[in-house]
C-alpha cells in the first residue's frame, strides 16, 4: 500500500502550468502530472507552441511532468518527443482518450481506437526512432467498449513507457461511470505498466477501486503485480485534498495531515487567491483569466454546501472586481464540505451545461 503513485490527469482550459505549480505549493501527494494535450507540432525545434511557460523547463519540473500530444501523425509525434527530450524532459504522453466528436472523427484522441492497423504503422514508424519514453492515455473505445482488445495487442509489441486507461468508451463522453471491472479484466493481458483513471472522487471510491484493480487477486505467477499506479482527476480539482488524503489513509499515519474543516477553508482560500493572481499576472491583468477560474469552479464548488448556489453567483461574473467579491461571499457565507466531496461525474456534467 505504502508504495501507490497518484498523478494528476491533464485537463485542457484548467490543469496549465500556472495551476501545477500553484497546486504543488498548496497541496501535496500527487507524484506526477502531464500536460493538456499540445496539437500542431509544424516545425522540428521552432514550434512556437513550445516556446512557453507551458513547457519551459524554467516552469516546469521535466522530471514530474510528462508533456501530452494530441497526433495521428508518427512524425510530428517525433518532432514533439525531439523538442521535449532537448527540454529535458523523460517522457511525452500520446492522448488516445479525447471523446470530442471534431477530434475523434479525424481519427485522432479515441478516434484511434477503432482503427488497430493504423495505430500499428503509427507506432512502428514512432519506435523505429523515439529515445524518450512515450505512453498512451487511452479510452476502451471509441463506439465500443471491445475496441481495446484488438488494441491491447498492439500496445504489447511496443516498449510503453506507461499505458493508462480510462475504462469509458469515447460516446459516453463523461456520463454514466468508468466500467471498472472491464479494466479489470485488461490487467493480464498488458504488458506496460498500466495506471488506472477514473471516477476517484474520495478516499471511499479509492479504496473500491483499489480492492476491485488488485491483480494480486489474478493469480499470474509470473506477474502478481498489484495495480499501484492512479490517475486522479475531477475528484483533484473538486477536492485538492483528496491525493492527500488517500495517501493519509494508505499509509495509517499523519504523514499528510488531514486537518479540520475551517482550516481547510482557509487553505483552499489561500490557494484558489494564489492561483488567481498568478494568472492574472502571467495574463498582464486581463480579464481573460475569468474564463479558466470558473472551469475550475465548475468543480471546486462540491466543496461547499450549496453548490449550486456558489456557482451560479460565481458563473455570472464577467469583471475582477466582480469576481474577487463572489468569491469573498463563498468564503464568508458557504459552508465548507469536508472531508469528502460527493461528486459524481454525471453531476458534475449536468452542473457545466
Ligand atoms: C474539461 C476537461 C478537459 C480534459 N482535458 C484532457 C486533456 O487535455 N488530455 C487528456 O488526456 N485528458 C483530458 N481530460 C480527461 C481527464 O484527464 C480524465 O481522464 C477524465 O476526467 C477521467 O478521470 P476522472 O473521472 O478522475 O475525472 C479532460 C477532461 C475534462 C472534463
Amino acid at each position: 500500500m505504502n508504495s501507490i503513485r497518484l498523478s494528476l490527469g491533464p485537463f485542457q482550459g484548467i490543469t496549465d502550468a500556472s495551476f501545477r505549480n500553484v497546486f504543488k505549493r498548496h497541496f501535496g501527494g500527487i507524484d506526477k502530472f502531464y500536460t493538456p494535450f499540445f496539437t500542431g507540432i509544424h516545425k522540428d525545434n521552432h514550434a512556437k507552441n513550445l516556446q512557453g511557460e507551458e513547457i519551459d523547463p524554467s516552469c516546469n519540473d521535466v522530471e514530474t511532468l510528462t508533456p501530452q500530444i494530441l497526433s495521428s501523425d508518427a512524425e510530428e509525434v517525433l518532432r514533439f518527443a525531439k523538442q521535449c527530450k532537448q527540454l529535458g524532459y523523460k517522457e511525452i504522453n500520446l492522448n488516445m482518450g479525447c471523446p470530442f466528436p471534431r477530434v475523434a472523427n479525424k481519427k485522432r484522441g479515441c478516434g484511434l481506437l477503432p482503427f488497430p492497423d493504423k495505430v500499428e504503422a503509427m507506432f512502428g514508424r514512432v519506435f523505429e526512432q523515439i529515445d524518450i519514453g512515450f505512453s498512451v492515455k487511452c479510452r476502451l473505445g471509441y463506439s465500443s467498449p471491445d475496441e481495446i482488445d484488438a488494441i491491447v495487442p498492439i500496445f504489447n509489441r511496443f516498449p510503453l513507457s506507461e499505458l493508462v486507461v480510462h475504462p469509458r468508451i469515447g460516446k459516453q463522453m463523461y456520463k454514466g461511470h468508468a466500467d471498472v471491472e472491464r479494466f479489470k479484466s485488461l490487467i493480464p493481458c498488458v504488458n506496460a505498466p498500466l495506471v488506472y483513471n477514473g471516477d476517484i472522487v474520495s478516499v471511499e471510491s479509492f479504496e473500491k477501486i483499489r480492492a476491485t484493480v488488485d491483480g494480486r487477486r489474478f493469480d499470474r505467477l509470473d506477474d502478481p503485480r498489484p495495480i499501484n499506479q492512479f490517475m486522479l482527476g475531477r475528484g483533484v480539482l473538486a477536492n485538492p485534498f483528496l491525493a492527500e488524503e488517500i495517501r493519509a489513509d494508505a499509509l495509517e499515519c499523519e504523514a499528510f495531515d488531514v486537518v479540520n474543516a475551517p482550516e481547510r477553508a482557509e487553505r483552499l482560500h489561500a490557494y484558489v487567491l494564489d492561483l488567481y493572481q498568478d494568472r492574472l499576472r502571467h495574463a498582464g491583468g486581463s480579464p481573460k483569466v475569468l474564463g479558466r477560474m470558473k472551469e475550475l469552479w465548475s468543480y471546486l464548488m462540491f466543496s461547499f454546501d450549496e453548490p449550486q448556489a456558489v456557482w451560479r453567483r460565481i458563473k455570472k461574473t464577467n469583471a475582477l472586481k466582480e469576481y474577487e467579491e463572489a468569491v469573498e461571499w463563498v468564503f464568508q457565507t458557504r459552508e465548507f464540505r469536508s472531508p469528502q466531496v460527493p461528486l459524481s461525474p454525471s453531476e458534475s456534467a449536468e452542473c457545466r451545461q
